[in-house]
């Protein structure tokens, strides 16, 4: 780790440029994703609106139906329309893959600097996301609807990619702290996604909960949508999800290790158990999402 002496403000205000300025290079999410995380914050929608919106992205609907076409979903029955790719896959899962497919560009980013498993990005990413989806819909404390805060889990990390390529060192990838992103590049990951939500024009309620990710009690008050991203993130990474070589899901999660997070969200404890194990079922399931998705992209 640099330290102060041959480290200096100077050079932590130059990293500090250089990762913001990199915010361009990220691929931005479309305005088709923005519209559709409108559409299904909605209380009510069809899957003909469904259809429209993602419609309007020509080069998204084709990678979509070819997804839902792969051995994965349809097996030999031919999906020719998003709408029947909804009735037939279901609309939690249609979603997901709405995200996955529209934001690849950033989830199959190959790491230099932070280690990650193989596809380990990716996972957690998604895992963190559907996770989030899932506490939100239970919680009684309403900060984020159950889509918002889908993409809020999605894109907490975002700002990783950026400082994946400032922070690279001849050690190779390696674990690193948020003291040693802001330490060295003058902000830490959760910092740097506010910057790029905002070029994004990604809801500011969104852009609290990320940026308090890790801290989500700062000043001693509750910041719940920040909690929820945390009490996500833990539960992936105490099940190995995206961050361990052989994931775990059968670990048992003693909600009294969360006990703090579940109040400041007010889900009733027993609440909590029934979401882990749905919870597992949906993450066994963007299993099938990746390589579909894989199948797409390598065709
Ligand atoms: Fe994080
Ligand atoms: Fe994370």
């Amino acid at each position: 780790m640099p330290t102060n002496s041959v480290f200096g403000n100077v050079e932590r205000k130059t990293l500090q440029k250089k990762a913001l300025a990199q915010i361009e290079e990220l691929p931005s999410l479309s305005d088709v994703v923005r519209e559709f995380l409108a559409l299904t914050s909605r209380d009510y929608f069809t899957a003909a609106d469904f259809e429209t919106v993602i419609r309007k992205d020509s080069a998204l609907t084709a990678r979509l139906l070819k997804v839902a076409n792969s051995s994965f979903y349809a097996g030999t029955r031919s999906i020719k329309t998003i709408r029947e790719s909804v009735v037939l896959i279901g609309m939690d899962n249609m979603k997901n893959m709405v995200y996955a497919v529209s934001s690849s560009g950033l989830l199959s980013h190959k790491f230099k600097s932070y280690k990650f498993p193989d596809r380990g990005y990716w996972m957690h990413s998604m895992g963190v996301a559907i996770a989030c989806r899932a506490l939100a819909r239970e919680a009684k404390t309403k900060v984020l609807g159950p889509e918002e805060a889908f993409v809020a889990g999605l894109l907490h990390d975002v700002g990783k990619l950026i400082l994946d390529k400032i922070l690279i060192n001849e050690e190779g990838v390696r674990e690193i702290s948020l003291e040693e992103e802001a330490e060295t590049a003058g902000l830490d990951h959760a910092d740097l996604a506010r910057h790029i939500f905002r070029k994004w024009k990604i809801p500011e309620i969104l852009i609290e909960a990320v940026r308090f990710h890790h801290n989500p009690y700062v000043g001693g008050r509750a910041k719940a949508g920040a909690v929820l991203i945390n009490l996500a993130n833990n539960i992936l990474k105490e099940w190995g999800l995206g961050t361990k070589n052989v994931p775990d899901l059968t670990i048992e999660i003693e909600s009294s290790d969360h006990i703090q997070d579940i109040r400041a969200l007010t889900i009733p404890r027993e609440k909590f158990t029934s979401i882990l194990w749905e919870l597992r079922q949906d993450l066994m399931e963007i299993d099938k999402l990746y390589q579909a998705q894989r199948e797409e992209v390598e065709e």
